[in-house]
């Protein structure tokens, strides 16, 4: 322990922030399944970050593992869309989210986005809080949007 009143310094290691690769797929699908409940054909990564490779982030630590990772698309024009964003649970709270959303949004302004949206369960108070921190606001309720019937909040954001 510190002095009183001095953080701790982090010991882990520091995380890095990279483009996704298809070896990360594995890392990825597991992060998924613990922290989103959700369990997508592995080609799905590697389809949807061919059309912009630069919006699917990759949060990996000093053995190069993914710990965490932010996957933007651009469907409609001038606009990303967060398809998916979650961390390591092990690995929350130490700016990984952070990181990943600033670097994305730097992106998003390089590409000349005009706005970004994404989608959220009710029920997840720690991702709106994040969102909100980030200046998304909710602007629609997606009545039973998930598979399990649980509403859904859309939120949005304009850049810069
Ligand atoms: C939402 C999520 C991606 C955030 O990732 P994260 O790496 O924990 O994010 P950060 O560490 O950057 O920030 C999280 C909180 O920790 C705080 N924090 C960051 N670094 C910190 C540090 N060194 N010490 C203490 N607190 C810290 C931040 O202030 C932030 O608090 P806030 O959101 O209440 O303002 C993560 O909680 C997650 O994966 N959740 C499950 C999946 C999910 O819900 N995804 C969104 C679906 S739409």
């Amino acid at each position: 322990m510190g002095p009183p009143g001095i953080p701790a310094p982090d010991a882990r290691p520091p995380i890095t922030l990279r483009e996704f690769r298809a070896t990360d797929i594995p890392f990825v699908s597991a992060i998924v399944a613990e922290a989103l409940h959700e369990h997508y054909d592995p080609s799905l990564y590697s389809s949807l970050s061919t059309e912009w490779p630069g919006g699917f982030l990759v949060g990996a630590d000093s053995s190069d593992v993914p710990v965490g990772f932010l996957l933007g698309v651009n469907q409609v024009e001038g606009e990303a869309r967060v398809l998916m964003f979650a961390v390591d649970r092990r690995e929350r709270t130490r700016g990984v989210g952070t990181l990943l959303m600033s670097t994305f949004l730097d992106r998003c302004r390089a590409r000349q986005f005009r706005r970004v949206t994404l989608e959220v369960r009710v029920s997840n108070a720690t991702a709106i809080r994040f969102y909100s921190r980030y200046q998304f606001s909710v602007i629609d309720l997606l009545r039973a949007y998930y598979s399990d019937g649980e509403n859904g909040y859309q939120m949005a954001r304009d850049l810069p």
